[in-house]
């Protein structure tokens, strides 16, 4: 098995370069695909996850060109789609699977979709349950596991109330929606990462969305929920798209930046928008400093400078809340080394859906952190945490790329360094993540 020191360092200094977002990647080539004409696409993230989906892409008939970051893509339009010679195979990608998963439901084809040991052992009844729902037919491994075998249908928009408020499971219905005849109508318990909605309009589907503020229209109380809603059979248009940086792989270096007093960092071109900020609000409200400069959009997302100062020592937070979670879901691990290393206690709370990512991120962080002195306790829907010293040792990623980047930053903040076993999973969302760390320590 591999592994990676990582030693302890006084500070971090300069402008790490971070890719593009890892979901608006997978949007703009998934787009690009059913859209009529040439998409360009400009920072890309060319990280395992992403690729995978580019190849799904071509196996049903986009022309792909790449330099580096920077891609052609020749559409298919809505009714060009090929069937794919092969089985589909996402990788690590559980985005990948379920917007892929919607697609394929409206073709009029069977396909078969997978992907690797985590993807297989991932939850897909929160889609296949609607996509039957508008007309496909869905076989799937016991469980209602992946590999999918989708025989694609006529689909006939619905409306349909998910009880999770999942990103994916809404683009994914989105994305079927488009080829459904009449509305497509999808409630959600709360608001969650909008970059499906904002890319189609884009390329000109007729999309609408709002919050559910009337409990008594749901049998969801606490949170304001979110409707959208999509007309299908309006073609799409070929755009340029230009990623902004994902603010979830920035979420490392934010964190590492504010716990170690000296270090000053900037951050370039982040995504901004308000259903991903949530770690900019809670590090805030632990006492970092960070600083947003230069606000614009790019492509009707906002995007940011950031810089951040390590400064005082953080105070602990509660992270709860069903409106808060979703805006952070991502960067649960990465705000749970913050609070390892802050003063007082932390609770997590709300985050059930952490279970249910690339690994039981709160099973396996909870069990790795006590490998290096973290005092952690698991709890069904979160964590709690007690900050201090990390003392640091060795702890294992399980695969994981945002848990061996976690423990990466827990190395630099520690007492001893800790050593990171399975570091290579960074390819999955940020392969250059090990250079841009080792240039910017000190
Ligand atoms: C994603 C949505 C989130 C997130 C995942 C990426 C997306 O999952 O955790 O990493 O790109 O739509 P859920 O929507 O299932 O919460």
């Amino acid at each position: 098995m591999s592994s990676k020191h990582v030693a302890p360092v006084r500070w971090l200094k300069g402008s790490p370069e971070i890719p593009g977002d890892k979901s608006i990647s997978h949007r703009a080539a998934i787009v690009g695909t059913l859209a009529q004409g040439r998409t360009r696409i400009t920072n890309f993230l060319t990280a395992q996850d992403c690729l995978n989906t580019l190849a799904a892409c071509e196996q049903l008939g986009a022309v792909v060109e790449r330099q580096g970051t920077m891609l052609t893509l020749e559409g298919r339009g809505l009714r060009g789609l090929t069937r794919p010679a092969a089985d589909i195979d996402c990788g690590n990608s559980g985005t990948g699977v379920r917007l892929l998963s919607g697609v394929l439901a409206g073709q009029p084809f069977t396909s078969v979709i997978t992907g690797d040991a985590q993807v297989r052992s991932r939850p897909m009844r929160r889609i296949i349950e609607p996509l039957e729902k508008l007309g496909a037919r869905i076989e799937s491994r016991p469980g209602l596991l992946c590999p999918l075998r989708i025989h694609g249908a006529s689909l006939r928009g619905t409306e349909y109330r998910s009880p999770v408020a999942s990103a994916q499971v809404k683009s994914c219905l989105l994305l079927a929606g488009l080829f459904a005849e009449g509305e497509t109508r999808i409630l959600l318990p709360a608001a969650s990462r909008d970059h499906t909605e904002r890319m189609l309009k884009a390329f000109g589907a007729q999309v609408a969305q709002g919050q559910i503020s009337d409990s008594a229209q749901t049998h969801w109380t606490a949170s304001t929920g979110e409707w959208v809603s999509i007309q299908g059979q309006t073609p799409l248009t070929a755009q340029a798209v230009d990623i902004p940086a994902d603010i979830s792989s920035a979420a490392f270096f934010l964190v590492a930046a504010a716990l170690l007093p000296g270090s000053a960092l900037q951050l370039n071109n982040i995504g901004m928008n308000p259903t991903r900020t949530g770690v900019l609000d809670v590090l805030s409200r632990m006492g970092a400093k960070i600083q947003i400069d230069n606000q614009r959009e790019m492509n009707g997302e906002p995007v940011a400078d950031l810089r951040v100062a390590g400064g005082d020592p953080l105070n602990a937070r509660t992270i709860s809340g069903e409106n808060l979670i979703p805006r952070l879901i991502d960067e649960l691990p990465i705000l749970a080394v913050a609070a390892a290393a802050a003063h007082g206690e932390t609770i997590i709370e709300d985050a059930a859906e952490l279970k249910v990512k690339e690994t039981d991120r709160i099973g396996v962080l909870v069990a790795e952190f006590r490998k290096i002195g973290v005092e952690a306790q698991e709890r069904p829907d979160g964590m709690v945490i007690r900050g201090g010293e990390i003392r640091g040792g060795t702890a294992d990623s399980h695969g994981d790329h945002r848990l061996a980047m976690c423990l990466a930053i827990a190395g630099l903040v520690s007492e001893e360094g800790v050593t990171v076993e399975n570091p290579e999973c960074v390819e999955t969302s940020f392969p250059q993540f090990w250079r841009q760390l080792d240039e910017v320590r000190d």
